[in-house]
């Protein structure tokens, strides 16, 4: 608080001296740690100082001048009880409730001035919330923010990134700005697909339903050898009696990391073998440097396109593919976040099948990506993540103080998405065994699982005391098949797992529903979790039996109503079209 004393008396006095000079007298050479760790986060090591010539874009994430707007906004409209709901708002008016007061831009323009970063490599995204500082070398970026940029290798999976163990801000900013991204976070998303591994399963054999859409066939194919298609997706969801019409203003945009593209010609063989169509395509969008080569697609984005295709088509699709920057300098979310926010048409539906742990990021990092997530969702864009496939956590999880801690994965743990987990079989559908789930401890649980959250906490006891933050926001929301998919990859046929495949079947679905707004002259679903936890679970498939083990333990058990492993249930899309209004 004495910071924002210091500074808005700076600005006062700039203001009294009529603009003739600078602020009297800013003390930039006092500066404070605004973040870092105690030692460089597990499993990076250091490949010393980036090539010279090496260059960062910085976001400077600014605190907004009303904290709380943003998110009263999208609760508004994203609360079926309430007047203004599905009225989402324009980017003009997002902009207008997250701007900074006019006193931290003076600010940070004179300490940006101070050290001679040119105004032609500032730009604003969102108003003014996020400045973006292009091209800095990273000399100049060790100097402004008192960093010692490298470059860290993963050990296990060899990706580089660009990163600093901590920075500092001059004192007087520490109240004005949030966070400084790409700074600590050293983190690296992971495809959500599932190395096949031992696991106890049911025995479906036989257990054969009939019902409307699926043809008899499929459903004893499934019941034999026990592998996931379309047409049994499509019969168990009960889309395959609707009969969607492609309508350029609905999108549902798949989400590319880590260099993945898919690979058109597997999407046709997929789509003529299970869909008997053959126009299904996709557009392709380069975000940031990202790449494109269809003729050597890779498995994560044959899965999302795929399967978002199989319960969507013919919605269009787009597909983003995300660029790393020079040597691994951008941060995945951070870079197709503000890309995707500054667009004029923005997909409807967003699937993302990537996620990393929560703690590996600073708090002050997720918030600021949380907050784009809370901007999609107010300009009403309904946002899929994956609720990653490590049950409760990988690993031992014993923290340094030797506790064992169970590990939320971001971005599931903000609450302005919608997480999915996974599941297997039917009659009765059960949680898959590596299905993400618990809950964050970064962000506190959100109004719409008031009831639902603790009435599992409660049912729970003191079972994992302490392994846990149980004031944190619940994960996941929702779940879906994720086990045995078949897929094509480079013209053959196999099988595949993880929640990564439940995401975009859940983004189909949704992306159906916002189809059938839009063309009756409707506003879409934007924001879904207080419609989900509200009228929309009377849509949903309550999953009742399976667990989600890990960190040396049996993990949290799917129970009836919400639990950490599959949240509300697995969607019925006719039931949801019913709770619409
Ligand atoms: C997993 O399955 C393999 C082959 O079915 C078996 O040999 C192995 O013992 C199993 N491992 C565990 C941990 O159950
Ligand atoms: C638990 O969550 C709350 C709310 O997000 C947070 O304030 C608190 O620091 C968390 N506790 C731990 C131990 O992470």
């Amino acid at each position: 608080m004495r910071c924002h004393c210091i500074s808005v008396l700076s600005v006062l006095a700039t203001g009294l001296l009529g603009g003739l000079a600078k602020p009297l007298s800013q003390p930039w050479d006092d500066t404070h740690i605004k973040h870092s760790w105690n030692a460089v986060p597990k499993n990076w090591v250091s490949q010393g100082r980036p090539p010279s010539g090496t260059t960062i874009d910085l976001y400077i994430a600014l605190k907004p001048h009303r904290e709380n707007a943003l998110i009263n906004a999208l609760y508004e409209v994203s609360e079926p009880a309430h007047p203004r709901y599905r009225a989402h708002l324009t980017k003009e008016q997002v902009a207008d409730l997250v701007a900074p007061r006019p006193e931290t831009f003076e600010l940070v323009n004179s300490w940006l001035e101070h050290h001679g970063i040119s105004s032609s490599s500032i730009s604003m995204t969102h108003g003014g919330n996020t400045l973006k500082l292009k091209g800095l070398s990273v000399t100049q970026a060790n100097t402004l923010i008192g960093a010692s940029y490298q470059v860290y290798r993963h050990v296990e999976r060899g990706e580089t990134i660009v990163r600093t163990v901590g920075y500092s801000l001059p004192r007087a900013l520490h109240w004005h700005v949030l966070t400084v991204v790409p700074t600590t976070s050293f983190v690296s998303p992971r495809t959500q697909w599932q190395t096949p591994r031992n696991r106890s399963r049911r025995e479906t054999v036989g257990r054969v339903k009939s019902a409307s859409g699926e043809p008899a066939t499929m459903l004893s194919s499934r019941a034999k050898v026990g592998y996931v298609t379309p047409p049994f997706l499509r019969w168990l969801y009960d889309t395959a009696t609707y009969a969607p019409i492609a309508m350029s203003e609905n999108v549902l945009g798949v989400v590319g990391f880590l260099g993945d593209n898919p690979g058109p010609a597997d999407l046709l063989a997929f789509m003529r073998k299970y869909r008997d169509v053959d126009d299904a395509m996709y557009e392709v969008v380069k975000i940031n440097g990202g790449g494109y080569d269809p003729t050597h697609p890779h498995k994560e984005a044959n899965m999302n396109i795929q399967y978002a295709e199989a319960m969507a088509y013919p919605t269009p699709h787009i597909f983003y593919s995300t660029g790393k920057g020079q040597s691994g300098t951008s941060d995945w979310f951070a870079t197709w976040l503000e890309y995707v926010l500054d667009q004029e048409d923005i997909p409807r539906t967003i699937s993302i099948s990537y996620a990393y742990e929560e703690r590996y990021l600073s708090r002050e990092d997720a918030i600021y990506l949380c907050d784009m997530f809370a901007k999609l969702g107010a300009l009403g864009v309904s946002v899929l993540v994956s609720s990653a496939n490590d049950g409760v956590g990988e690993g031992a999880c014993v923290t340094e103080s030797g506790m064992v801690r169970f590990i939320p994965p971001f971005p599931g743990s903000c609450p302005y998405v919608t997480v999915v987990g996974g599941t297997t079989d039917y009659e009765p559908e059960v949680a898959a065994v590596f299905s993400g789930g618990g809950f964050s401890d970064y962000f506190k649980r959100p109004p719409y699982q008031r009831q639902a959250v603790p009435t599992f906490l409660k049912d729970l006891g003191s079972r994992y005391q302490g392994f846990y933050n149980d004031s944190g926001r619940g994960i996941p929301d929702i779940a879906a098949q994720s086990i045995d998919f078949q897929i094509f990859l480079n013209g053959r046929e196999q099988r595949e797992s993880g929640t990564s495949i439940a995401t975009p079947v859940v983004a189909g679905i949704i992306s159906l529903l916002n189809g059938w707004l839009i063309s009756v002259g409707q506003d879409p679903l934007g924001f879904l979790n207080p419609w989900l936890y509200g009228r929309g679970l009377a849509a949903l498939n309550d999953i009742t039996e399976g667990s989600n083990p890990g960190c040396g333990t049996d993990g949290f058990s799917a129970i009836a109503g919400w639990d950490p492993v599959t949240g509300l249930g697995t969607p019925n899309f006719r039931k949801m079209l019913g709770q619409l209004f």
